[in-house]
């Protein structure tokens, strides 16, 4: 019987397992390259500012994205803590995609325009300063810390190349467009634009 071949040879059995996952996945993946609902930006979407680009750096360095999540998922407990949930569209410009696994703290998503830029400031600086019960670390550098628009203007471009419609004039004005302040400012910037395009819209 062929199956008593299959089940009696390791090998064999291997090679069929591997070949019955992958034909699944590919039903299952290839589809969504193809779709507009998961390759187009929703309306509306813009390109991070340099400021906010190098915000989103500095989210990245310090490991923010370890202990908050950038996905709210469409649950209504999550809906109604974090507002709508998060469509593909709204992702099609981030390298790399800062979705994270784990929530140590709230999810972020629509985190822009929930508190003022002080309010931010404050929080980040010591966060027991805002929220008296808080477990997260201060991050009281960021304060003193100048950026220098070195790399902006090539980090933008390379994005350019990846399909993010930055303009040359974009590119060209990076560097003075975050020269001198300090990373803070930079990442207000960026946590104050996060979820906003779709916000309103439940
Ligand atoms: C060790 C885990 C941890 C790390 C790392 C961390 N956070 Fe948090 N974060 C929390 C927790 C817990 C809370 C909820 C309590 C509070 O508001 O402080 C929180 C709350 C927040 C909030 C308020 C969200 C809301 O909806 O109320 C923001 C904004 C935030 N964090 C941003 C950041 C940024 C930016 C970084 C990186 C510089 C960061 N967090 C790093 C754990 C963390």
């Amino acid at each position: 019987m062929n199956h008593e071949k299959v089940e009696k040879n390791l090998g064999l059995m291997v090679v069929l397992i591997v070949f019955a996952i992958s034909l699944g996945g590919l039903a299952e993946i290839v589809p969504l390259f193809f779709q507009d609902e998961t390759t187009q930006p929703v309306d509306g979407l813009k390109p991070y500012t340099a400021l906010e680009l190098e915000g989103r750096d500095i989210y990245i360095r310090e490991g923010c994205h370890v202990c908050h999540t950038q996905m709210i998922r469409p649950f209504r407990a999550e809906t109604e803590r974090y507002g709508r949930y998060s469509v593909a569209g709204e992702f099609v410009w981030e390298y790399p995609f800062l979705w994270g696994s784990k929530r140590t703290g709230p999810d972020l998503a629509r985190v822009g325009g929930r508190y003022s830029d002080d309010w931010h400031r404050a929080h980040l600086y010591n966060p027991r300063n805002v929220v008296p019960e808080s477990i997260m670390p201060s991050y009281p550098w960021l304060f003193e810390r100048e950026l220098s628009g070195k790399y902006t203007a090539t980090k933008m471009s390379r994005l350019k190349t990846l399909g993010v419609p930055y303009t040359d004039e974009d590119i060209a004005g990076a560097k003075d467009a975050v020269q001198g302040k300090r990373e803070i400012d930079a990442l207000v910037a960026y946590l104050q634009s996060l979820g906003t395009v779709l916000k309103d819209k439940r």
